[in-house]
């Protein structure tokens, strides 16, 4: 972005959540190439060997599994840095299954997950934020998924929706005031997330398998998680609350703004032709 400036000299410090692959990698490799001090988090610190060198990163060990470990620990770690101005809720999974099919306790433990807990550090963040009566940005990473739901992906979808509406009520309640809130809702971007996903045991339909085959051609062809950190640099340089769509042209922009126009019947039945079903 022309003229746009260093980041290090709107935001001194960061923590980013599932820094350790993927996007968050990528948001912490980019913010600490602009300058900010950035803790970054997972859930062993070995995985965080690549970033570990690098002058200003400070590693995290972080399970959101456990939401009262997970916020002392980022307590502490705001201690040490004098506070966040920045805050990246971006660690993730995900679960593919049939919602019925699956025992419950997985669909449980992914909201408490992604969505309890990563809601819990977001209340810590603001927190530490107002007490010290400054300027920062909490940005809570959702999906595209909170718009276009991924079949068989019922509490993922069920967290990204939840993220979005805690984000579109924080982007009100601070209305006036020098925090920012960022929604943002990446596509398919090529990270281990689909490597990672969970497929609990169970029967796998005809059309499990077609909506699977879909969603990991989308996946490995999507484009490289760098991408994502340049649309959040060129957001958090604007200073501004909004929502932050990313990702190939098709998913970040033409599909939005054709399905604001169209009926839900007919976007449910698109939707359902791209993933196969
Ligand atoms: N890739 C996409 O296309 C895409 C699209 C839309 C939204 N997103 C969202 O972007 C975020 C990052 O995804 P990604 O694609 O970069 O996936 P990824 O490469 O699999 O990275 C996931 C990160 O989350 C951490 N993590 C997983 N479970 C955790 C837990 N229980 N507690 C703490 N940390 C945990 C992992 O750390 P460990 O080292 O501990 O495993 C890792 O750093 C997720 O919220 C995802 O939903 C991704």
């Amino acid at each position: 972005m022309p003229n746009s400036p260093r980041l290090s000299s709107l935001y001194r410090t960061a923590f980013v959540t599932g820094a350790s692959t993927g996007l968050g990698r990528a948001f912490a490799g980019m913010l600490l190439d602009e300058g900010v001090q950035v803790w970054g988090t997972a859930r062993q610190l070995t995985r965080l060997d690549g970033l570990a060198g690098k002058p200003g990163f400070y590693p995290v060990a972080l399970d959101l599994k456990d939401g009262a470990a997970a916020e002392r620990i980022f307590v502490e770690a705001a201690k040490q840095a004098g506070g966040f101005d920045l805050v990246i809720n971006n660690a993730g999974y995900g679960a593919f299954g049939d919602f019925a099919a699956t025992d419950f306790a997985v669909w449980r433990e992914q909201l408490e997950v992604m969505l309890i807990n990563t809601a819990r550090l977001a209340h810590a963040a603001l927190r530490d934020l107002r007490a010290r009566g400054t300027a920062g940005a909490l940005v809570n990473i959702s999906s595209l998924a909170a718009e276009f739901p991924l079949p068989f992906q019922s509490a993922y979808n069920m967290t990204k929706a939840g993220l979005t509406a805690l984000n579109e009520s924080l982007m009100i309640e601070t209305t006036g005031t020098p925090i920012v809130i960022l929604d943002v809702r990446p596509g398919d971007y090529r990270t281990d997330f689909e490597g990672s996903v969970m497929r609990p045991e169970g029967e796998t339909t005809a059309a499990m398998t077609r909506a699977w085959g879909a969603f990991t051609r989308m996946m490995q062809t999507g484009p490289a998680p760098e991408h994502a950190a340049q649309a959040l640099r060129r957001a958090l340089c604007k200073r501004r609350s909004g929502t932050v769509r990313c990702g190939r042209i098709f998913q970040a922009i033409i599909a939005p703004l054709l399905a604001r126009f169209a009926p839900l019947t007919l976007k449910r039945r698109i939707q359902a032709r791209y993933f196969d079903l």
